[in-house]
């Protein structure tokens, strides 16, 4: 009973600072004025790099102190201190902060007009952690709500961001085949993860939506979990460059047949270059306007559960997710970029 009315509670604080929050400016960069994208909804798929809070909230993880501290004060769902990708591209197109699946019912239906987020921390293409969901289970979620919650018309103006970080690789490589496995493993599940990917981006296009926003694969051989020689992954720190690589190569390959395949002018696909915008950040000693170069950028600011001094300036927060700051950076980068690809051309 305690326990329920604690969790009823934080239930209740979660969706109240929600409302406080929720619309609050959260890149700094609004005064330098950008036109409206002329896009009205966003509908997230993927995994923790862009939920924001469909995770069950007895799940430890982002529900769990120091997550959200730095925003909204208390964990959200968010795997980060604070705001996260989908709070800086829900922004940057000046559409409100799409509505969390497990959240949908609680909410005015006038909420849902800015789209939702199907986004599961922990999701792959494939099944990985857990076998709740994958990117298959998070479309079909969509699929479901076409017809009664979305009609074909509201998705005329709609963007969808798609995340793929690499829950399918590091699964695979924590998991329990031997190295010698994994070596010889790792280059058919890319090639399998990039033919399900493309599989997955042509179907959210032929359910009706506009704009199709999928970010490279990150450097993920800097992240701290395959950077600090600790961690048993560490051993693949030098293979995992070639293999993210590899990636993004087949990714972009996937991308130009779909834009090809499609009639519109306007191509429904484009990648985000986070690939290059990490490493660019990584590098910064200054010369990227607008951006403070991250002293230690590989080292996360939550390590052996304690909290270091000013999360400001940690690139990452924990061994995989960025901190606000961290995201904040990649979408100043990308920017100009984003908007000039998910504007409406014709
Ligand atoms: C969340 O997890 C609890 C405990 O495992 C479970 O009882 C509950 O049904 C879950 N909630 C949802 C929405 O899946
Ligand atoms: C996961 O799959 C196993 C075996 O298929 C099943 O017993 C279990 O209930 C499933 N767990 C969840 C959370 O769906
Ligand atoms: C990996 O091996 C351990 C020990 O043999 C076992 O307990 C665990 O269930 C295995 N995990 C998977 C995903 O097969
Ligand atoms: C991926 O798709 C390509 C092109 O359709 C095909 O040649 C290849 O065999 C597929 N690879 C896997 C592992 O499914
Ligand atoms: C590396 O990982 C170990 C074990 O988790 C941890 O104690 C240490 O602080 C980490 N080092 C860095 C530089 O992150
Ligand atoms: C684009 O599609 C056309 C016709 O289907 C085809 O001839 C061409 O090779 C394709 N180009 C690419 C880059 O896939
Ligand atoms: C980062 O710096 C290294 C070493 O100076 C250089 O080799 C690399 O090209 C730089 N990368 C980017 C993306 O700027």
């Amino acid at each position: 009973m305690n326990s329920l009315m604690k969790l009823l509670a934080s239930l209740l604080l979660f969706i109240f600072s929600f409302l406080i929050f929720g619309e609050i400016d959260v890149a700094e960069s609004s005064s330098q004025n950008h036109p409206f994208s002329g896009r009205n909804k966003l509908f997230v798929f993927g995994d923790s790099y862009v939920d924001i809070g469909n995770t069950n909230t007895s799940d430890k993880g982002a529900w769990e102190y120091p997550y959200g501290i730095t925003y909204p004060g208390k964990p959200s769902g968010r795997f980060s201190d604070g705001h996260i990708s989908t709070d800086f591209l829900a922004q940057l197109l000046r559409i409100k902060l799409p509505v969390n699946y497990a959240k949908k019912d609680d909410v005015d239906m006038a909420r849902l007009q800015y789209g939702m987020s199907f986004a599961y921390g922990g999701t792959g293409v494939f099944k990985t952690y857990a076998n709740y969901s994958d990117m298959t289970a998070q479309i079909n979620l969509f699929e479901q709500l076409l017809g009664n919650v979305y009609s074909p018309s509201d998705l005329s103006s709609s963007v969808a961001l798609f995340s793929v970080a690499g829950n399918d690789y590091i699964t695979f490589l924590a998991g329990n085949h031997t190295i010698f496995e994994k070596l010889l493993g790792i280059r058919p599940l890319i090639e399998k993860v990039v033919n399900q990917t493309e599989v997955n981006l042509r179907r959210i296009r032929s359910l009706g939506v506009k704009k199709i926003a999928i970010p490279s694969l990150s450097p993920l051989q800097y992240i701290p979990l395959f950077a600090n020689s600790s961690n048993p992954i560490h051993y693949f720190q030098g293979p995992i460059k070639d293999l993210v690589k590899y990636h993004n190569d087949l990714l972009q390959k996937s991308v130009a047949k779909l834009n090809n395949e499609s009639n519109d002018i306007d191509s429904p696909f484009t990648i985000i270059d986070y690939y290059n915008t990490f490493l660019a950040i990584f590098n910064n000693t200054g010369e990227i306007p607008g951006i403070l170069p991250f002293p230690t950028p590989y080292i996360e600011c939550l390590r052996d559960g304690k909290l270091c001094d000013d999360p400001r300036s940690a690139f990452f927060w924990d061994g995989i997710h960025l901190t606000q700051e961290g995201w904040k950076s990649v979408y100043k980068v990308l920017r100009k970029d984003i908007i000039a690809a998910l504007m409406p051309k014709a």
